[in-house]
């Protein structure tokens, strides 16, 4: 298939681009930067051994996606294109909505006006709220999040699900993603935030390579083993996977729209994770305790079963492989990618 990425600068993006291609398919980019580095996109190709178009635009532009659709002969596409920080999400509302809203509108547009009627969707566990019972399952019926970005992703499922309902032979697969850690294995491609990283995993590694002073654990109260709160980290190489099992086995999917989870089905504690990056870097590494953060949830994990029996796809990397893959990225990458 040739398929367009909208995000696939970004970190899931581009190691889903080497998956892409590795299972044969043909990819085209669509990403405008705001969240990513161009440079990116000659690491991906060195990886991947060809070319790979890139355009760079704001999704949002409707007429510019348009014309992409009119331009270029398009099999399906995977939208991960979109504003992810809950923190900001919450103080830029507004910004939020309008983004991650605006894009899908021109994307899922030109899709129909194009006859393109693929679609896989970069959704998040955040999804299942604060009151679903855990492991999550994705018949669960009562969707809501406590931040405008998880609202964005609830939102557009529904938008997604409802135009799949009625469009001739459309199939979305809605993924719900659980916590994405780790690297490429060749240390060339990994997550590189942009300023203090939100996120476990890439504040670890910035402490590992001297770029923070220490980890602050929000939280060591909370009803877990350790008291600190636990999550389903899975490697962001068996993410990639998912998406093209998913891609895959859109024609037959039992409705029109599905969703996945994609996780491991294990919790893995703050602390926890910690020393499996002590160990993948062979040293201690300075942390503090400090207050729980707000909106955060004591612990949740997949239910994988869907994904496993109908896309075939299983996590398969263990907790050590995403410390260590995070590790030969980020020792290697201190300041992550070149270019400002
Ligand atoms: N944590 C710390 N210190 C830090 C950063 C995080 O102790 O410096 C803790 C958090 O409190 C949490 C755990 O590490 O208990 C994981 O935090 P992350 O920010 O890495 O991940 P979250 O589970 O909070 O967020 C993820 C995704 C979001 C998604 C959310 C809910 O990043 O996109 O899951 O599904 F919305």
């Amino acid at each position: 298939m040739r398929v367009l990425v909208s995000g696939g600068a970004g970190y899931i993006g581009s190691h889903t681009v080497l998956a892409l291609v590795a299972a044969g398919h043909d990819v085209i980019v669509v990403d405008d930067f705001s969240n990513s580095k161009p440079s990116v996109q000659g690491r991906l190709e060195a990886l991947a051994g060809r070319a790979i178009p890139f355009h760079g635009f704001d999704l949002t532009d409707a007429d510019k996606t348009e014309r992409l659709f009119a331009h270029e002969r398009i099999d399906a596409v995977i939208h991960f294109a979109g504003f992810k920080a809950v923190g900001e999400s919450v103080t830029k509302p507004l910004e939020y909505y309008r983004n991650n809203l605006d894009s899908t509108f021109a994307l899922a547009a030109s899709m129909a006006k194009y006859g393109v009627t693929k679609l896989v969707f970069s959704s998040s566990a955040t999804v299942y709220g604060e009151k679903a019972p855990v492991p999550y399952r994705e018949d669960y019926e009562h969707l809501s999040s406590s931040s405008p970005y998880g609202q964005t992703k609830v939102m557009i499922e529904r938008v997604l699900s409802d135009i799949a309902q009625i469009s001739e032979g459309w199939k979305v697969a809605l993924l719900r993603y659980f916590n994405p850690v780790g690297a490429h294995p060749s240390g060339d491609i990994g997550e590189d935030p942009q300023g203090i990283p939100n996120n476990l995993m890439p504040f670890i590694a910035q402490v590992a390579v001297g770029r923070r002073e220490r980890l602050t654990v929000f939280g060591d109260d909370y009803p877990t083993a350790d008291g600190t709160a636990e999550r389903d980290y899975l490697h962001v190489t068996d993410l990639a996977a998912g998406h093209v099992a998913a891609l895959e086995h859109l024609d037959d999917m039992v409705e029109p729209a599905r969703a996945f989870n994609l996780g491991t089905g294990t919790g893995t504690s703050v602390l926890e994770l910690l020393k499996a990056f002590e160990r993948a870097v062979g040293r201690e590494l300075p942390y503090e305790i400090g207050p729980r953060r707000a909106g955060d949830l004591p612990a949740f994990w997949a239910d994988p079963t869907r994904a496993n029996t109908e896309l075939g796809w299983h996590a398969t990397k263990t907790i050590d492989d995403m410390c260590a893959d995070t590790w030969r990225w980020q020792s290697r990458n201190p300041e992550g990618f070149p270019g400002s």
